[in-house]
């Protein structure tokens, strides 16, 4: 980024991913090193992403950072942990002399992020934030290198919305955490055919956050160290397989099973964390009525920590399936607005499958429905009006 009379801008945005292996426990707190390896798809930033401005200037004299509008604490540990790590790269790339480009190391810095989704509904909105401070603070600095390792000390599933498509993270061996990064295993446009439903069934921020969480279920369940180490090996192998075929039925199977399994090992933390609720499980159970209907794996869900669930199905199952899920749970208000996103076209269900599927329906237990899909990495925001932050460095009023 150019320096003009010493105020440099950059501005990224950065997607959400959901894992379909999940990273549950870390063994390093502090360095964010998992137990496990884990496996996410990147979701598509046309309909859920984060929007980051990071800029510095000689005349800023303290570092600042406001989120969705609101000054927040830039003395957060992980942001600080980001800043130091992209600053120590940046250091490390100018041969150790300090200040001799255009941007000094040295100036304060500005940060302003937004979401278009809301924050902590269990939507990964750390992920997507994270990723998106360090590709707006490498861009800012000049950094060309692969910054997973970075996000990583952001927020641990962040590191993987550091690539579009399908997303490995490797726990990696080393004390350091230098292979404890992310590598894409295949791009968005492998698998054209996948779409991803996300049932907002609550706004509410989540009872325990998942760093908490992770933490009590490490210290006390003894089946998530059973997954850590016999399961989740042997399930990344299967999954990047089915992936790579392209194999819906194995896939979602092995959705739903891993999903199962991390809120089992959360039901096995003591005390227990509940993140599903009754219509979570509704949901569960509507899937598979819909998948013994149809006698094969048309629809796999998965629940991060929080109740609301992604669906994962094909574009040829998108319209009967958001009919189903429309009957099943009849928008109370907002019928118009039931279904966001991409579009979906009209389907009329046969008897027999509302006979065996929708049977006991619960009116506005679903908010609504956003339709989306694999999507890319971080992406550089060229155009100077998309910046969060004005010429004066301040969040510019939002419209
Ligand atoms: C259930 O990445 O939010 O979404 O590393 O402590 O910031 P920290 O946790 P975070 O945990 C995400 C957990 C999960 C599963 C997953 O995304 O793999």
């Amino acid at each position: 980024m150019a320096a003009e009379r010493g105020l440099a801008m950059a501005t990224c945005t950065a997607p959400v991913n959901i894992a379909v292996i999940k990273y549950w426990g870390k063994r390093d707190t502090d360095l964010i090193l998992p137990i496990n390896s884990s496996l996410s798809v990147t979701l598509h930033q046309d309909q859920l992403k984060t929007t980051t401005t990071a800029a510095a200037s000689r005349d800023f004299t303290e570092d600042r950072l406001w989120l969705n509008g609101k000054e927040a604490d830039v003395g957060h540990p992980r942001v600080q942990a980001c800043l130091r790590e992209v600053r120590r790269l940046a250091r490390k790339r100018r041969g150790g002399g300090e200040d001799t480009a255009a941007l000094s190391l040295s100036y304060k810095i500005h940060i302003a992020s937004e979401n278009n989704f809301p924050t902590a509904a269990g939507l990964a909105s750390s992920a997507a934030g994270y990723a998106c401070l360090v590709s707006a603070l490498a861009r800012l600095y000049g950094l060309e290198e692969e910054l997973s390792e970075v996000a990583r000390r952001g927020s641990g599933s962040a590191c993987r919305s550091m690539f579009g498509g399908f997303v490995q993270w490797q726990r990696g061996e080393r004390p350091d955490g230098t292979d404890s990064l992310a590598l894409q295993v295949a791009p968005e446009t492998h698998w054209p055919e996948l779409r991803v439903l996300v049932l907002v069934v609550s706004e509410e921020k989540k009872p325990v956050g998942s760093t908490a969480g992770m933490q009590t279920s490490v210290e006390t369940s003894p089946l998530l160290k059973h997954r850590a180490e016999v399961v989740v090996p042997e399930r990344l192998a299967q999954m990047m397989q089915h992936i790579r075929d392209r194999d819906f039925e194995g896939f979602g199977q092995l959705a739903m099973r891993d999903s199962n399994q991390f809120h089992a090992t959360c039901l096995d933390t003591f005390p227990p964390i509940f993140y599903l609720t009754d219509v979570s499980r509704h949901i569960i159970a509507l899937a598979h009525r819909y998948n013994a209907h149809h006698g094969h794996t048309k629809v796999a869900y998965s629940f991060d920590a929080g109740p609301n669930a992604v669906i994962f199905t094909l574009a040829d199952t998108v319209a009967e399936f958001v009919e189903v899920v429309r009957r099943s749970f009849p928008p109370s208000t907002n019928g118009d607005q039931f279904v966001r996103g991409l579009p979906v076209g009209s389907a009329t269900l046969l008897p027999e499958l509302v006979g065996a599927v929708v049977t006991e329906p619960v009116p506005g237990a679903v908010q609504y429905i956003l339709h989306t899909k694999p999507g890319p990495g971080p992406q550089l925001v060229d155009d100077p009006s998309q910046h969060l932050l004005g010429a004066d460095g301040l969040p510019r009023s939002r419209a």
